[in-house]
């Protein structure tokens, strides 16, 4: 049995209040951390708890949590789960039993830079507490905050991308940038939630996005839990789709933005990008600053995490493919700012991308 499936499982029903839109993928509870299992989703509501950091890396990386910001703002809790352990085996000298599930931590996935983010801030803060005090509480404040923060700053993404949408338009999205794959409410679901209650938006078309499908199994979920017009499509029906000119915008989420506005998301959406170009569709990206990688010049530098090649060749658990082909299995691909129309993040909305109108953004002149 793996290490995520030895953790304590609980399955409850996920009511959804529809006043607050959305539920929330990851819950501190009586002092442990639970995480609604996606990858059993939508045909069951299954949580799952933890109270050991390296049970979280590993939930981390078989996507039992996905999407850049939920995976952060999962690994500051983790942080806390790691302190805690460490003053119970090593007392004062707890700071250094904090490296190693840290380090796991952050291999468990290496493309969205949410989650070395969550973890500087984590380590920062733990770094500078005194040897002699148990460090749990401070650093489970901190995770709040982190997670409190992602939720404010989808909700005023949603603002200033839904702004952007004229009334009655029709729009695609790619992969799950929903509330799933945040702290609530979503990036890119986020500015759709906003457009549909503003009566900008009133239809999603939902790209399956294989091979994991979080479009079909995720976004699709979602919608339907809120009601709003939406339909599914095969991702190789998105360019006979926009050439149909229904569609005005392509709204995505972002693993992670190098300084220069290239874009790492969910393999496709660069391919999305080109079609956006070519039927004269906007394309915008949804995220919040903690996704933009300031210390990376371009999209080239970005880590692109190789999944299992078993994820193609096989769906639901059944092989599909012959025994035997090899299979390439890129998680993520990188759109140059170039095909980009708009980058909106809670600090500002960034038009036609460049290293002078990120730096804008970066030096708060983007509102
Ligand atoms: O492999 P995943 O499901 O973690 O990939 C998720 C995405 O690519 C999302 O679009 C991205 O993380 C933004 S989520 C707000």
């Amino acid at each position: 049995m793996d290490a995520v499936k030895q953790s304590l499982l609980f399955v409850i029903g996920v009511s959804v209040d529809k006043t607050k839109t959305s539920i929330q993928p990851v819950e501190w509870r009586d002092g442990r951390l639970c995480l609604l299992d996606q990858r059993r989703l939508p045909a069951e509501t299954v949580w799952l708890t933890f109270d050991d950091a390296n049970t979280v890396a590993h939930a981390i990386h078989d996507m039992v949590v996905r999407g850049a910001p939920a995976i952060g703002i999962t690994a500051a809790y983790a942080v806390v789960l790691a302190a805690r352990h460490a003053w119970n085996i090593a007392g004062v000298n707890w700071k250094q039993a904090m490296t190693a599930p840290i380090a796991r931590l952050e291999a468990s996935r290496p493309t969205a830079v949410n989650l070395k983010w969550a973890l500087d801030k984590m380590s920062d803060l733990y770094l500078a507490l005194p040897d002699e005090q148990a460090p749990e509480q401070q650093l489970l404040e901190l995770a709040v905050q982190i997670h409190q923060s992602d939720i404010e700053a989808n909700h005023q993404m949603g603002r200033l991308g839904a702004e952007l949408i004229e009334t009655g338009s029709q729009v695609m999205t790619h992969c799950n940038a929903g509330a799933l794959a945040t702290g609530g409410f979503g990036t890119a679901l986020g500015v759709i939630r906003q457009g549909v209650a503003e009566g900008r938006i009133e239809h999603v078309h939902v790209n399956e996005t294989r091979p994991w499908l979080q479009g079909a199994r995720l976004t699709a979920w979602e919608l339907l839990n809120e009601n709003i017009a939406c339909s599914l499509n095969a991702d190789v029906a998105a360019a006979s789709l926009m050439a149909s000119g229904r569609i005005s915008w392509i709204i995505v989420g972002a693993d992670r933005i190098a300084a220069n506005g290239d874009v790492a998301n969910k393999i496709g959406t660069y391919g999305l990008a080109i079609l956006a170009k070519y039927h004269r569709i906007g394309f915008m990206v949804v995220a919040p600053t903690s996704t933009i990688d300031w210390q990376l010049s371009d999209g080239d530098l970005i880590p692109i995490e190789q999944r299992s090649p078993a994820e193609v060749t096989q769906l639901a658990e059944k092989q599909i493919a012959p025994e035997g082909i090899d299979a390439v299995n890129p998680a993520f691909d990188i759109t140059p700012a170039s095909l980009i129309d708009v980058i909106v993040t809670e600090a500002g909305v960034v038009r036609q991308p460049t290293v002078e109108t990120m730096k804008a953004l970066q030096n708060g002149r983007n509102m």
